[in-house]
């Protein structure tokens, strides 16, 4: 018995065509395999064709078979063809835009470099670290008390005026930015143990204008020793070892009479700076003293039992006369190239 054959050379060849105009069409891999199904795969007319097989009589089977098989191989054939083409294009593309072109001159990298008040800082406390003592801190905004009342400073001493003091409103808090560390000295005494050594770093605030040597916000450090017995012997020895440290072995010091209310006796502090520019040189350096009983008392200490000595400098004008720095505005307005002279410390 023979009838018509549904799945002709002809029509198999229409599938053939249809699905190769669908491969061609696609221009990235995303689309060709997007188009799978209607081209290769469960919806394209190849399929529908071999749907077809079951239903035709079975003289034709064999041949049907054989024509939809091998246009099956081809169209699969032609599929991956073109999806490894696509790959190829789309991999040089990618790869294009992710090249590093190793010949470029590199991006810049700026380091920047510590503070040199920072590292003078951070060198002094490791002189006294070294030798046993403690680091203090205070608060920057300070009670008046602390400031001026328990270090022995009259209701009228003129360091209190308006003109060298920040009072922080209102004024009947009486608060002050402190114009000094020695406000540290009574707080450790209250807050620690006897005997007490400690070393205090930090800011400090007046009224002055900024010019080549003022600032109206700068640094001091401050010392503070109260044990048993010491005298004005161990303050000498302890500001030696602190220059020779800070400004070489031929460094020495001279103690000059002076006066400070939280100190008696007082001396003035300078250095003999081996190293000066333009050669070595006496410098003023700070402030030094024996602890005035009236402090002592402040902080609730009897001035039979327990002595010691106290003193404070300026870290801006010690680096400045160290280093040769002239003009304060340099250490104020954080240029780093500035900075890096001191070294890049990471
Ligand atoms: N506080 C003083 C000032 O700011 C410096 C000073 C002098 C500190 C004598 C001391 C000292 O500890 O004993 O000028």
């Amino acid at each position: 018995m023979s009838g018509s054959n549904p799945i002709s050379r002809e029509a198999v060849a229409a599938a053939v065509s249809e699905a190769n105009i669908a491969i061609e069409a696609a221009s990235t891999l995303a689309e060709l395999r997007a188009s799978r199904a209607s081209s290769i795969g469960e919806h394209s007319p190849i399929a529908k064709l071999n749907a077809e097989l079951k239903n035709i009589a079975n003289e034709f089977k064999a041949e049907a078979g054989q024509l939809i098989g091998q246009a099956r191989g081809q169209l699969n054939q032609a599929f991956a063809a073109k999806e490894a083409e696509l790959f190829a294009v789309e991999e040089r593309a990618k790869l294009a835009a992710e090249a590093v072109d190793m010949t470029a001159a590199p991006m810049p990298v700026a380091f920047g470099a510590r503070h040199p008040l920072s590292l003078l800082q951070d060198q002094i406390a490791d002189v006294f670290i070294g030798m046993g003592w403690e680091i203090a801190e205070g608060p920057e905004v300070e009670s008046e008390w602390f400031n001026f009342d328990a270090l022995n400073f009259d209701a009228d001493h003129p360091a209190r005026a308006m003109q060298d003091t920040f009072f922080v409103e209102p004024v009947e808090q009486h608060l002050v930015l402190r114009t000094h560390t020695s406000p540290v000295q009574v707080r450790s005494l209250l807050e620690r143990e006897l005997p007490v050594y400690v070393l205090c770093p930090g800011r400090v605030f007046r009224t002055d204008e900024l010019d080549a040597t003022h600032t109206p916000v700068f640094h001091q450090v401050e010392g503070l020793a109260i044990d048993k017995g010491l005298t004005m012997a161990d303050l000498r020895g302890t500001l030696e070892h602190f220059a020779r440290i800070m400004f070489g072995d031929d460094a020495k010091i001279r103690l000059r009479p002076s006066f400070f209310p939280f100190t008696e006796p007082s001396a003035e502090l300078d250095v003999w700076h081996p190293g000066a520019k333009g050669g070595a040189r006496w410098v003023e350096w700070g402030g030094c003293g024996m602890v005035n009983p009236n402090v002592l008392k402040a902080a609730g200490i009897d001035p039979e039992e327990y002595q010691g000595f106290a003193f404070g400098m300026g870290i801006e004008r010690t680096l400045m006369f160290r280093n040769d720095v002239k003009d304060m505005h340099d250490m104020v307005e954080a240029d780093v190239r500035f900075s890096q002279q001191f070294g890049v410390n990471l």
